[in-house]
């Protein structure tokens, strides 16, 4: 049986064991100053997913004006398919409800279905498409989804 999911804020601590999980699962991973720019920024926050000791994943979302604007979600290979990114996005979605906010954005890659599974299952809809969107020349599909009403 897995050991509970402990959520909490990422620390400057926790950097090594985040950037090995970035690293495996991003072709384009983020550097250990995107990192720690995100823990200085105050509209950031990064959430980390513990089992026991173990770092299973992390979600970092930015909360501009009335929108929470979703740029990393991540789950270490050998912990997926194990609601990982569901509680993480489960609760960010919800504490930021909570608190007044109208809508959640996110950009993904055009081929990540297993992602657009994950933000479908949300009720996440594809309200756009931006046109070779990442370095590679990939399209990203803009997916949105109406916090206020909405029950988790
Ligand atoms: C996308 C990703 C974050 C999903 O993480 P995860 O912890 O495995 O996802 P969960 O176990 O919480 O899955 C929740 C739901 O999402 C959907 N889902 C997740 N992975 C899926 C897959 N490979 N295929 C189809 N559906 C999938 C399913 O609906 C799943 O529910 P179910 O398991 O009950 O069917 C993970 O695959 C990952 O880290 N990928 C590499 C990084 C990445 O692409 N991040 C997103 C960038 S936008």
């Amino acid at each position: 049986m897995n050991p509970e999911n402990i959520i909490r804020p990422m620390t400057e601590a926790d950097l090594e064991q985040v950037l090995v999980i970035e690293h495996l699962c991003h072709r384009t991973p983020w550097s250990e100053a995107m990192f720690l720019n995100e823990l200085a920024n105050p509209l950031s926050r990064v959430d980390l997913l513990w089992r026991g000791n173990d770092l299973a994943g992390f979600l970092c979302a930015w909360r501009v004006c009335e929108e929470l604007s979703i740029l990393n979600v991540a789950t270490a290979p050998n912990m997926r398919r194990s609601g990982v990114a569901h509680a993480l996005l489960e609760q960010a979605l919800y504490r930021n409800q909570q608190t007044g906010l109208e809508c959640a954005l996110l950009e993904v890659r055009l081929s990540n279905l297993a992602a657009i599974a994950l933000y479908r299952s949300f009720g996440f809809c594809e309200v756009g498409r931006r046109q070779r969107y990442y370095s590679d020349g990939e399209d990203a599909l803009v997916m949105q989804l109406v916090l206020t009403g909405h029950r988790f």
